[in-house]
């Protein structure tokens, strides 16, 4: 009688377990056998919108797109900027449009997509790529930092998204792309607002995936480690500033450790093709996110090392001064080490500061 009683609920678990495990294998091989026989995403004649897409890493991900037979939407703040980049896009680009917006207005979010659309008559792919990096220690940040990193890294993908969305379960498909960070899966220091607007946005990048799926609406969350966009020029410096700027332009442009912005829209534009839903650029970036994933405690002491033993010393400065301002006093040793990021920037629009 007592066995009877052992037995039966043991059966009735066995069974269950048995049940679960069989569910769950047969739903990996059904996704596994829509990874293989998922057709490849022909890129010709796509409307693909750029955020950010007037310098840097935008304008290598618009050319990059472009040569695919892409038509590409580009959109950032500074009108001049855009207008050199279309010149740029000229005879690359079957059909490039810069449109002004400031992803951080909503209003001016909500127009931009109505204006593509009018444009182009679809979007078949929006690309949140617009970022802004500021480097300072927390000495000198305020909570208006962090809200200006959120503004424009998380809640201008959200409502961009929340915008195209419709249009795109009209079409009943499309891609969405995320350039998140290395900084959206490992918070380091000087950089921390950056990071919480970044893990933010890889937070819903990833929720997004999970959710459209079904709808045949695809998501990609790229999360690069430092590539040579020629950015430490734009990126912004507060707290003891020229040190800052000196070991961030360094680390940006260092050859071996940071990829160069083509490779990376190149990688890039290959996921997506593939119907990737996560792709991780840079070989530092893949360890040191292996390591945190395994070894969480292990990231903490390395990043308490690096604030101590290698960064400038914490100041409470909190004069913003941007990259290109400071780059002008930099001569020796510094511009050998940056070498590659002027030339990067030169060939990404980063402005008139950068020669030498
Ligand atoms: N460079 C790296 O090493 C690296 C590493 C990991 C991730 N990322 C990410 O990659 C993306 C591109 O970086 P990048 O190096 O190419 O930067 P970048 O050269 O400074 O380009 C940033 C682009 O975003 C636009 N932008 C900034 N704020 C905007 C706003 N409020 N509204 C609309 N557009 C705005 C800028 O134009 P306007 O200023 O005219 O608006 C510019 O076109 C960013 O999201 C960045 O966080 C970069």
């Amino acid at each position: 009688m007592r066995l009877r009683r052992m037995v039966i609920p043991a059966a009735i678990i066995t069974a269950a377990g048995g049940a679960a495990a069989a569910a769950a294998g047969l739903y990996a091989v059904r996704r596994l056998a829509r990874v293989l026989v998922r057709p490849r995403m022909d890129l010709h004649g796509k409307v693909v919108l750029i955020t950010g897409g007037s310098r840097g890493l935008g304008l290598a991900l618009a050319k990059e797109f472009a040569r695919a037979g892409a038509r590409i939407a580009i959109c950032a703040r500074d009108a001049d900027e855009l207008d050199e980049a279309e010149r740029r896009l000229h005879g690359i680009a079957r059909e490039v449009v810069p449109f002004v917006c400031d992803v951080t207005k909503r209003a001016d979010v909500a127009e931009l997509v109505r204006a593509v659309i009018d444009r182009f008559g679809q979007i078949d792919m929006l690309i949140n790529n617009a970022g802004e990096i500021s480097v300072a220690p927390l000495e000198s940040l305020d909570r208006s930092d962090f809200e200006r990193a959120m503004a424009i890294m998380f809640w201008g993908p959200v409502d961009l998204t929340l915008e195209v969305l419709p249009h795109l379960r009209h079409r009943h498909g499309g891609q969405i792309v995320n350039i998140t960070s290395i900084g959206g899966r490992v918070s380091v220091p000087r950089l921390i607002p950056y990071c919480c607007a970044k893990f933010a946005f890889v937070a819903f990048s990833d929720g997004l995936a999970a959710e459209l799926d079904r709808e045949g609406i695809r998501v990609l969350t790229v999360a690069p480690g430092l590539m040579r966009t020629g950015s430490y020029l734009q990126a912004q410096f507060k707290g003891d500033a020229a040190h800052e700027f000196t070991w961030f332009g360094v680390a940006a442009n260092l050859p071996g450790f940071t990829a160069p912005a083509a490779y990376a829209a190149r990688l890039i534009r290959r996921a997506v093709e593939q119907g990737r839903m996560t792709l991780t650029i840079t070989w530092p970036a893949k360890v040191l996110i292996r390591v945190q994933a395994l070894f969480p405690e292990v990231t903490r002491h390395l990043m308490a090392g690096v604030n101590e033993y290698v960064l400038p010393n914490p100041q409470g400065n909190k004069t913003l001064v941007v990259g290109r301002a400071l780059n002008e006093g930099f001569k020796g040793v510094f511009r050998l080490f940056t070498t590659l990021g002027r030339t990067a920037a030169s060939e990404l629009n980063q402005g008139p500061a950068t020669g030498g």
